[in-house]
């Protein structure tokens, strides 16, 4: 081979590469609505920042006639490129060869991405799309499924990891995602489940889609398995690059600050009027976060799912930071098991990246009822305790109204670790609300205006943020008008705050 013969040859490879299932199975996919694997990378990264790796990797296996079947790549695209400027590590399943399906040597790929990500310190991100297990290839493809698993493991809150769901994700396929921090979906387009409805019909007799069964607003409004879901592929990578905006590349690094205009001093009128007098009238809790952070700009996390408990990230001063509040206009921001789990994930996820978290409370305090208390609402409202109190990250808090009973030691309260703990006049610090606890403690038989005067009493009393200021469980009675200036002047106060728990394994945060 001459010169240029030798340079050809290469050039050829690389064709046959980017070709992956050729250009009928690609327009098939296009006429499905989705894009192929290497559109989808370079529609996440930044222009011509992609570079690949592993690009002339081919399966290994001589059974079912594949020996004659072999695609450069093998089904996986894999590299590093960079979104906003920044380091980020990416491999999509290409489900034009082999239905994108993970054979021995594509798991190794990805593996090695993995590893890479890991060691250098950048966030991770899967695009999946896939038809499961390489059916000819067997337990290998199990085994590289467990290899994958392993290192989602050995990564969690060591560097970001994201996966997106683009086409089908089944079988024990979805536990990589699973093990991810976020999960994103496409409506309509993408699919998770264990067992998909054939084998729940044989299984079980039961009937469903597998829009129903594992779609994306099956899995963001029920399950809360995924995070985010866009309308379409396009818009669900750019939710992606915007995510990774808000976080930092590792768990030693800080989070990337973006530069604001928005004054830090900014009196926000209309904050004054927000709480209604009347305590049992709902209000929107999202009107008072969109009034106080930069810009109005917040990136709510599993909006969909548990709405009594607003997550989700936003910027003060702009620095990013995580925001988790009661919602009183959802069940009256009342803490269950579902609004418990997903607050703490997102707690822990934050402390876990250094990002400081602002909690505004309202909240009457834990649902009763058989259907919690046989869920085992004990636990799982632990894991809200557990992880607000294991949190060494900055907390802040602002009690907006109600603050009841063990939800008022849940969320962020001094006790359990916050620096900043900020009260509204508006606010009720108390064991209950008083027609609660007037029916305790006076059992016996009132006439409604001996009732009433009892309510008022409770009320004048311990129905406001007076008793626990005195006691310096509060540390200042704010102004509405207020709150972003404070919030940001507490965040400076707390920006080099070194603390840690004591050294262990791990602690046993009740699963
Ligand atoms: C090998 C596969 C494949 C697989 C699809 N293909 N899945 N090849 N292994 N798992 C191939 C098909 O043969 C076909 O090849 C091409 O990909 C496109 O597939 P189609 O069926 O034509 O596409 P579509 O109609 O869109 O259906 C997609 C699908 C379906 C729903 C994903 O292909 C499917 O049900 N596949 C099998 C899914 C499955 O049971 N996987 C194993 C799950 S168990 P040609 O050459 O015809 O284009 C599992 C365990 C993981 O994954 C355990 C981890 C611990």
């Amino acid at each position: 081979m001459n010169l240029k013969e030798k340079y050809d040859l290469l050039t050829d490879l690389n064709k046959q590469a980017e070709s992956g299932g050729g250009q009928e199975r690609i327009e098939k996919q296009h006429a499905a609505g989705k894009k192929s694997a290497r559109e989808r990378i370079s529609q996440l990264l930044d222009p011509g920042t992609f570079v690949e790796i592993d690009k002339l990797v081919t399966h290994r296996n001589y059974d079912f006639g594949m020996e004659d079947n072999r695609i450069l790549g093998d089904g996986l695209i894999s590299g590093y490129g960079k979104v906003k400027g920044r380091l980020i590590y990416v491999f999509a399943q290409d489900f034009t060869v082999f239905g994108g399906s993970l054979s021995r040597a594509n798991a190794d790929k990805i593996v090695k991405i993995q590893k890479l990500a890991l060691q250098m310190g950048a966030p991770l991100v899967g695009l999946n799309d896939s038809g499961g297990a390489r059916i000819q290839e067997g337990v290998e493809s199990l085994a590289g499924y467990a290899d994958i698993f392993y290192n989602n493991v050995i990564s969690s809150g060591v560097i970001p990891q994201i996966s997106a769901i683009l086409g089908p994700c089944a079988g024990g396929a979805v536990y990589s995602p699973a093990l991810t921090d976020f999960i994103f979906m496409v409506n309509e387009k993408s699919h998770m489940f264990v067992t998909g409805p054939e084998v729940i019909k044989t299984v079980t007799h039961e009937e469903v889609t597998k829009e129903e069964l594992g779609g994306a607003f099956t899995h963001n409004s029920k399950s809360g398995v995924a995070h985010f879901n866009g309308k379409d592929e396009d818009q669900t990578l750019m939710m992606i690059r915007e995510l990774l905006s808000f976080l930092p590349s590792n768990n030693l690094e800080d989070p990337p600050v973006k530069v604001t205009i928005d004054p830090s001093d900014r009196v926000e009128e209309s904050l004054q009027d927000i709480v209604p007098a009347d305590p049992n009238k709902p209000y929107d809790m999202h009107d008072i976060i969109q009034k106080v952070i930069d810009n109005a700009h917040f990136l709510e996390v599993q909006a969909q799912y548990a709405q009594n408990i607003i997550v989700g990230f936003a910027r003060f001063g702009g620095k990013p930071v995580g925001i988790v509040a009661n919602q009183p206009a959802h069940l009256a921001g009342v803490l269950d098991i579902n609004s418990s789990v997903k607050a703490a994930r997102f707690v822990r996820f934050c402390d876990a990246f250094n990002i400081p978290l602002v909690t505004f409370v309202d909240v009457p305090g834990f649902l009763p009822g058989t259907n919690q208390e046989f869920g085992g609402i004990i636990k799982h409202g632990a894991k809200l305790l557990y992880a607000f109190a294991e949190a060494t990250v900055a907390k802040i808090t602002i009690i907006t109204r109600k603050a009841y009973g063990g939800a008022y030691d849940v969320m962020s309260s001094k006790h359990i670790g916050a620096d900043v703990n900020f009260a509204y006049p508006t606010s009720e610090i108390a064991v209950m609300g008083p027609e609660g606890a007037i029916n305790i403690i006076y059992r016996k038989a009132m006439t409604d205006d001996e009732r009433a005067t009892a309510v008022q009493d409770y009320r004048d009393k311990f129905a406001n943020p007076y008793k626990a200021a005195s006691l310096g469980y509060i540390d200042e009675i704010i102004f509405p008008r207020d709150t972003r200036s404070k919030i940001i002047a507490a965040l400076e106060m707390t920006q080099n705050k070194r603390k840690s728990n004591p050294p262990k394994k791990h602690g046993n945060i009740p699963l």
